[in-house]
């Protein structure tokens, strides 16, 4: 036996989920030795009735052997496997631990009062399973003792209770008829139901399925980092990350979404690890691909030929709320999901329900433990799962301000493209080429603050019209006082930038023109993004250190840097990924203005020539 499975309880507090469960570990033989004589001496004596919920308190915090029990949890074990059942008083912990990953639930029972038969409770609570994607599930139809053990009445309940199932999506394995006090159909089969025959509340709970080995998954790397090597020309790159699902082997072919690269394993570099050809999930591990793509971290990887992660940007999600601000339209949160950290919106609020008294509420906003279905925009494109394909990948977090303020699961992920479409033309990127008698071209200048990049680009701008050239300028500074007026210097924030003016700077391009943009573009995988949209792309890293800028210091803001009063800024607080393939390298230490606007025209001049070949 070394399996193990974590069972969730639900049901309203008096429709007996504590009577069950004391049943379930006295008539299974878990309890110690003599505590159910124990306890029931000790309910004479206070002349109360026996009842097997006391059991559980008189567990508490005992660490008896094979049971644990606190408030919430208890374990214990059977000829199949080991249990652990974790009761949601409140929901409030259950739901955080869920949501947040903390805690899992492969199946559920679900308490409902016989004698009271389906009420708003016993939906609200089916409602909650289904919205944190539990998929197997056992109803427990309990207190028959006090409805003279009834098969109508049970019929009923079973019947009314399926209805409503069908709307959540939710489907059930079985309906147990049981009384948790006088114990039957807990453990053993009993006498007073003879027109039921199926299983015991144990045969149930034997017969859930434990989920798929995670080897057996499709496999899912989320890219936490890339390596690179830098010793004497060395081009390798390590991609690194913990195996989610599935496992990779050296030869394989792997997919990253979502950029949809793909190369083939080329050596495995793993920590520690034995076997250097094969990795399993669960292991942290680092792979050398044959050909060097750019990767980035918050990619998944997968293989080629199993199933590949979904890729969007608007995602149907089931969330629950842990924020003291309340959820809302119009503010801009942190969503993570596996290594990807992307800015996203509240799109529009299909439910709210209360998770304390499962209310439903209105939709203007979602509060501090409400549970909700939402629609939510990404600000890029992430790679994920829906839950119930994949729950490592299909589960996030929403960060506010540095907390984590809400989670959740994937339930669909709405594909743009097919709400949107592409409208074509009838004037081709030649027919402007041709009118204009040019190529599109961008140049892109990246490097430290104070580097010189504007003034090449300022430069370099005046010649190229001066030679009846189309050109335009894209300067970051500029940028920010209008496009990019409502962005900062956050990680975040910068990726953003480069992705908006490396749009931009792509559609200008597509217009036939040579744009010059001059921006720090601190980090490669976000240029690589720009380089990827251009018709044609130069990468000039205008090459300065941080010594020799912040004695430049243009604008004052290295001193303001140094003394604290700039957060986040670049070469000081903030980091500068040098390009390690640039196409050109003006050293602005070493030449002069001049030398460096003639480096570039001749690099250009170079660079269309090749294109009109
Ligand atoms: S980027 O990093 O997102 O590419 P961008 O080129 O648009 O930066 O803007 C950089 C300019 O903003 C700098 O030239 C400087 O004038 C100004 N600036 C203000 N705060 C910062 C900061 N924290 N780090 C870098 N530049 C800053």
């Amino acid at each position: 036996m070394d399996t193990s499975m974590n069972i969730v309880i639900v049901g309203h507090v008096d429709h007996g989920k504590s009577t069950i469960i004391g049943r379930l570990l006295a008539d299974t033989n878990s309890l110690p030795e003599g505590k159910l004589a124990a306890v029931r001496e000790q309910c004479q004596r206070n002349s109360k009735p026996f009842e097997y919920a006391f059991l559980l308190d008189a567990l508490k915090d005992e660490q008896a052997q094979g049971i644990t029990i606190d408030s919430a949890r208890c374990f214990f074990k059977t000829d199949t496997r080991s249990y652990l059942i974790m009761d949601a008083p409140g929901h409030i912990e259950f739901l955080k631990n869920m949501v947040t990953g903390a805690a899992r639930a492969e199946a559920a029972l679900l308490v409902i009062d016989g004698s009271e038969g389906v009420k708003e409770n016993s939906r609200r609570h089916g409602y909650l399973l289904s919205m944190l994607g539990v998929r197997q599930l056992v109803v427990l139809v309990n207190k028959m003792d006090l409805i003279k053990y009834s098969q109508n009445a049970f019929r009923r309940i079973v019947k009314e209770y399926q209805q409503f199932l069908k709307k959540v999506d939710l489907s059930v394995k079985y309906f147990i008829p049981v009384s948790g006090f006088c114990g039957d159909n807990v453990v053993h089969a009993s006498e007073k139901t003879p027109w039921y025959n199926g299983p015991s509340v144990l045969d149930a709970l034997d017969s859930f399925v434990t989920e798929l080995p995670k080897n057996d998954q499709p496999l899912r790397l989320p890219v936490q980092d890339v390596y690179k090597f830098t010793l004497n020309e060395d081009k390798r790159r390590i991609i690194a990350g913990s195996i989610d699902a599935g496992e990779l082997e050296k030869g394989d072919t792997l997919v990253f979404y979502p950029s949809g690269k793909h190369s083939k394993i080329q050596s495995i570099e793993g920590y520690n690890q034995a076997d250097k050809n094969r990795v399993r999930a669960g292991y942290a591990t680092g792979v050398t691909l044959s050909e060097q793509i750019y990767v980035t971290r918050g990619e998944i990887g997968a293989k080629q030929g199993e199933l590949p992660p979904l890729v969007g940007t608007k995602l149907k999600v089931n969330l629950f709320w842990l924020g003291r601000r309340p959820l809302e339209f119009e503010r801009r949160y942190l969503f993570r999901l596996g290594t990807a950290k992307v800015g996203m919106r509240l799109e529009s609020i299909d439910r709210v329900v209360d998770a304390s008294s499962l209310e439903n509420l209105t939709r203007q906003r979602v509060e501090k433990h409400q549970v909700a279905e939402v629609t939510i925009q990404l600000e890029r494109a992430v790679a994920c799962d829906l839950h119930e394909d994949m729950p490592e990948t299909g589960r996030f977090v929403i960060v506010d301000d540095y907390e984590i303020t809400g989670g959740g699961i994937v339930k669909a992920v709405l594909p743009y493209s097919s709400t949107i479409s592409w409208e074509e033309g009838k004037v081709t990127y030649h027919d402007r080429c041709r009118q204009l008698g040019q190529q599109g071209l961008v140049i892109w200048l990246t490097g430290l603050s104070g580097a010189g990049k504007s003034t090449i680009a300022i430069e370099v701008e005046k010649e190229l019209l001066r030679q009846n050239r189309y050109v335009y300028r894209l300067d970051g500074d500029n940028l920010r006082h209008g496009l990019n007026s409502d962005l900062g210097f956050s990680e975040t924030d910068r990726n953003e930038n480069i992705r908006r003016i490396g749009e931009v700077a792509a559609l200008f391009s597509d217009a036939g023109a040579i744009v010059l943009v001059a921006c720090i573009s601190p980090y490669q995988s976000m240029r690589q993004f720009a380089r990827e949209q251009a018709k044609e792309f130069l990468e000039v890293y205008v090459k300065a250190d941080v010594a020799t800028c912040a004695g430049r210091d243009p604008k004052g803001l290295y001193q303001k840097a140094i003394k604290g009063e700039i957060l986040n800024f670049t070469g000081i607080t903030a980091p500068y990924e040098e390009p390690d393939r640039p196409d050109i390298v003006i050293d602005t230490s070493e030449l002069t203005v001049e030398q460096g606007v003639q480096l570039l025209l001749e690099k250009i001049r170079k660079t269309e020539w090749r294109s009109l070949q």
